[in-house]
């Protein structure tokens, strides 16, 4: 098993970059079908979603726009439940499809908190894509239209993900031993 140390922990390989890239792949078919009618806005949550974000938005081939703000919840291992406010957001979603892309929904009180902000924008309809989702850690009633994989309770850093920071670039996906 290929295993990487980041700061004090060490972490193996649980999700291929091969793996990350067909889940995508198979979000975005989706997606272009389910949207393709609609003024559609992206919204990618900083930081975790950017190469999300990225690698999906390139499978997205229908016309729309993408942007990105920026909340934190995590402080090193566990949930804080301490979610600031939204920051960033300037364009104008008023009567548009928003759709959230994010990275992980784990307890889901970012994203309960971010769509209850969202709503004061009035959007026409608010739609959930997470690339990772974690059922046993989930406390809110929120539907997530796009899950990319559901995946244990475990701490994971990766592609986008972080411990402290770090582990951010790492291809594939890795979880905490
Ligand atoms: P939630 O509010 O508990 O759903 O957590 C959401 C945010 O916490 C995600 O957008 C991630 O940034 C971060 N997060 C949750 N689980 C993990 C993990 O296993 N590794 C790294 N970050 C995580
Ligand atoms: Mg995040």
């Amino acid at each position: 098993m290929k295993r990487v140390k980041i700061i004090d922990k060490e972490f193996e390989i649980s999700i291929p970059s091969s793996e990350i890239q067909n889940i995508i792949f198979r979000l975005a078919d989706k997606m272009n079908n389910d949207l393709r009618a609609k003024k559609v806005i992206f919204l990618g949550i900083l930081n975790g979603s950017f190469m999300f974000a990225g690698d999906l938005f390139k499978k997205i081939d229908i016309d729309c726009q993408i942007t990105f703000l920026k909340v934190a919840s995590y402080v090193g291992t566990s949930s804080s439940g301490n979610v600031k406010r939204l920051i960033g957001l300037n364009e104008d979603i008023k009567d548009q499809v928003v759709v959230i892309l994010e990275d992980i929904v784990d307890t889901g009180i970012t994203l309960d908190n971010i769509i209850k902000q969202l709503k004061g924008y009035e959007p026409s309809e608010i739609r959930v894509a997470t690339l990772l989702f974690k059922p046993e850690a989930y406390q809110k009633e929120i539907k997530i239209d796009y899950i990319g994989k559901e995946i244990p309770n475990d701490f994971i850093v990766g592609y986008g993900l972080d411990y402290n920071g770090f582990g951010r670039n790492l291809e594939d996906i890795y979880t905490l031993v």
